[in-house]
C-alpha cells in the first residue's frame, strides 16, 4: 500500500499525553504526518476512524511466542489484541542459541507441531523467523536456562569457570546478532541452578552491550522480598538494567507482600538502579505442572526427571519438600495435556479424586505419561494486589503467554485467557470500567514504557517518523472475552491493526499480510 489516512480518530500517542483529535497519515511503513484540521488530506486509501482511538500497537514485553510463528504466522491471539511486537525468550528459555540439550529439548517441543528447526545461532533463528513470515514484529532475549543447557546440560550444580566463560561467549555472540538481552527463570531448572554470582557475571556482558536483564525471580511467594532483593543486587553488581517479570505475590498467605516488594524496587530506583517491572492483569498464573516437583528432581532435564519420578523412594522424598505452589491441588487446573484433552479445565484435586489417587502420585504419573510437559493454570493471586501493582507507573503490561488461535493446532486445551485478553482487559476493565489507571496511562504501559525498556527507538509512540505500528480501538467497547473455561475467544473493540504500515487486522479479521520484522538490538534497538 502506498499511503493510508486514518481520519477522524482520537490519538492516544503512547507517551501518557492527553488524548487529542488528529488524523494520521501512514506512508512507506512510517507515520508520515499528524494533523488535526483536515490536513494531511491526500492518501491512496482513507479510513474513517471517527469515534475510535488510534494508539501505538501494544509491545508485549513478556511473551512466550518464540516458536508460534512457525505454527501459525498470523499469531492470531496476539494480533487480535492489538499487539504489534512480541518480546520472546523470557523466563530463562529462548529458541536460540541452541546446542546440546537445548537443541534436543527444543526439537521435542517443535515436533509436537510438526515444525523442523533450521537454526543453531541467534542470528539464524532471527533469519528463520523472517523467512517464515510473521504478522507482527518479534524480538528476543537469550535465555539463561537455554545457555546452561547449551553448555552443561541440566546439571544441578554451579558452573565451572570454563563453563561460565562458554556461556558468556555464546551470550555475547547472540547479543551481537541482535538479541535484546538475557532472561532468567530462577524457579525453573536449569536456570534455577545458577547462583547470584553466575547471573551477575553474565548480566555484566548484557550491560556492556546496553541490553536488558529480565528475570522471573527465584520466588514469588514466601520469599518474594528476598527474590526481588536478588534481582536488584544483580543490577547493583553488574550495572545492568533490570526488568522484574510478571510481578505478583503468589499463594494466599503472601497476599499484600507487593507493598513491600514495590517499596524495595522504589528504594533501589532512588539509589540509581535502573529497575522496573511488568505484570499481566489476572489473578491466576500459568506454567508447567512440573513446578510442583522440587528443583533437585529436575537434574538432567525433563526426561531424566520423569525417569526419577518412577521411583517410589523419590516420591516419598518429594512429598514433604517445599515448593512455591504449596501444592495447592484445588487451585491448580490443567490447561493442556496432549494425551488427555478431557483434563483441560479440571483441577488436579478433582482429577486425582476421580482416579481415586493421591494428588502427588497422580501428578507424578501424569508427568511421566507426558514426558514432563503439561500446562497448568494456578489460581493464586489477589485482585487487590493486581490493582495495586498496576497503579505503579513503572509497571508495564506483558501477557506472559504464547500466541494461540481458535482453530488449528493452537486451539488445543484451555490455555490461560491472558493469551487472548491481556491488553483489551487493561484498556476496558481496568482503565475504562474500574479506573485503576487512565486510558492514556494504560496505553503508555503497553507501548512507550516497554519500548523504552527495550530501547526500541522508533516504536511505541504515535509521532511523525515513527514506525507505523498502530492499533485502532473503540474505547466504549474494548474488552476481553476470553475466560478460564472458554479461553479461545477474541476480544471486542479492536478494529484495526497496522504493522510497519501494512494492515494486519481489519474488521475483526487477520489479513494475509506478513509485515512483521525481527527487531534486532543494534539496528532497531539499543
Ligand atoms: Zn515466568
Ligand atoms: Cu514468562
Amino acid at each position: 500500500m502506498d499511503s493510508l489516512l486514518l481520519r477522524g480518530g482520537t490519538v492516544v500517542d503512547g507517551t501518557g499525553a492527553a488524548p487529542r483529535r488528529a488524523d494520521v497519515l501512514v506512508r512507506e511503513g512510517r507515520i508520515a504526518a499528524l494533523g488535526s484540521d483536515g490536513s494531511p488530506a491526500a492518501a491512496d486509501r482513507v479510513l474513517d476512524v471517527s469515534g475510535m482511538v488510534v494508539a501505538p500497537g501494544a509491545i508485549d514485553i513478556h511473551s512466550h511466542s518464540d516458536e508460534r510463528m512457525f505454527v501459525s504466522s498470523a499469531m492470531e491471539s496476539a494480533l487480535h489484541q492489538g499487539v504489534t511486537t512480541v518480546v520472546c525468550g523470557n523466563c530463562g528459555g529462548a529458541s536460540a542459541p541452541v546446542l546440546g540439550l537445548a537443541a534436543s529439548e527444543l526439537d521435542r517441543d517443535l515436533a509436537r507441531y510438526g515444525v523442523e528447526r533450521t537454526w543453531t545461532s541467534f542470528g539464524e533463528y532471527a533469519a528463520a523467523v523472517e523467512r517464515n513470515g510473521t504478522s507482527i514484529n518479534v524480538c528476543s532475549f537469550v535465555g539463561h536456562g537455554t545457555l546452561r543447557m547449551c553448555v552443561m546440560g541440566a546439571e544441578a550444580r554451579e558452573a565451572t569457570a570454563g563453563e561460565l566463560a562458554a556461556m558468556r561467549a555464546l551470550l555475547a555472540s547472540s547479543l551481537a546478532e541482535g538479541a535484546i538481552g538475557m532472561s532468567t527463570g530462577l524457579i525453573y531448572p536449569p536456570s534455577a541452578y545458577g547462583s547470584t554470582d553466575e547471573i551477575a557475571a553474565l548480566a555484566s556482558a548484557v550491560r556492556e552491550r546496553g541490553g536488558l536483564y529480565a528475570s522471573h525471580i527465584r520466588n514469588e511467594g514466601d520469599e518474594l522480598l528476598e527474590a526481588v532483593a536478588e534481582g536488584i543486587e544483580i543490577g547493583r553488581r553488574s550495572g545492568v538494567r533490570v526488568q522484574l517479570s510478571h510481578h505478583k505475590a503468589s499463594v494466599k498467605r503472601n497476599w499484600g507482600k507487593v507493598h513491600g516488594s514495590t517499596a524495595l524496587i522504589e528504594r533501589a530506583q532512588a539509589d540509581g538502579i535502573d529497575v522496573t517491572a511488568d505484570q499481566y492483569p489476572y489473578t491466576a498464573s500459568s506454567t508447567g505442572l512440573s513446578v510442583t516437583i522440587p528443583n533437585w528432581a529436575h537434574a538432567g532435564g525433563p526426561l531424566a526427571m520423569c525417569e526419577r519420578l518412577r521411583d517410589a523412594a523419590v516420591r516419598v522424598r518429594i512429598r514433604d519438600e517445599y515448593v512455591e505452589t504449596g501444592r495447592n491441588w484445588d487451585a491448580i487446573v490443567i490447561a493442556r495435556a496432549a494425551k488427555h484433552p478431557e483434563w483441560s479445565g479440571k483441577s488436579v484435586a478433582a482429577l486425582a479424586g476421580e482416579a481415586h489417587r493421591d494428588a502427588l502420585e497422580w501428578t507424578c504419573d501424569a508427568l511421566i505419561e507426558h514426558d514432563g510437559a503439561i500446562d497448568i493454570v494456578h489460581h493464586s493471586m489477589s485482585e487487590d494486589d493486581v490493582r495495586f501493582v498496576m497503579a505503579k507507573p513503572y509497571v508495564a503490561i506483558g501477557s506472559d503467554s504464547s500466541a494461540n488461535a481458535p482453530h488449528g493446532p493452537l486451539s488445543f486445551g484451555k490455555p490461560h485467557p491472558r493469551s487472548y485478553g491481556t491488553f483489551p482487559r487493561v484498556l476496558g476493565r481496568y482503565a475504562r470500567d474500574e479506573q485503576v489507571v487512565t486510558l492514556e496511562e494504560a496505553v503508555r504501559k503497553m507501548t512507550s514504557l516497554p519500548a523504552s525498556r527495550l530501547r526500541l527507538h522508533d516504536r511505541g509512540v504515535v509521532r511523525e517518523g515513527a514506525a507505523a505500528d498502530l492499533m485502532v480501538f473503540d474505547p466504549a467497547r474494548v474488552a476481553d472475552r476470553a475466560t478460564y473455561q472458554d479461553p479461545h475467544r477474541y476480544p471486542d473493540g479492536i478494529a484495526l491493526v497496522l504493522v510497519n504500515g501494512e494492515i494486519a487486522l481489519e474488521a475483526g479479521e487477520a489479513t494475509p499480510v506478513r509485515a512483521g520484522r525481527f527487531l534486532r538490538r543494534g539496528t532497531d534497538a539499543g
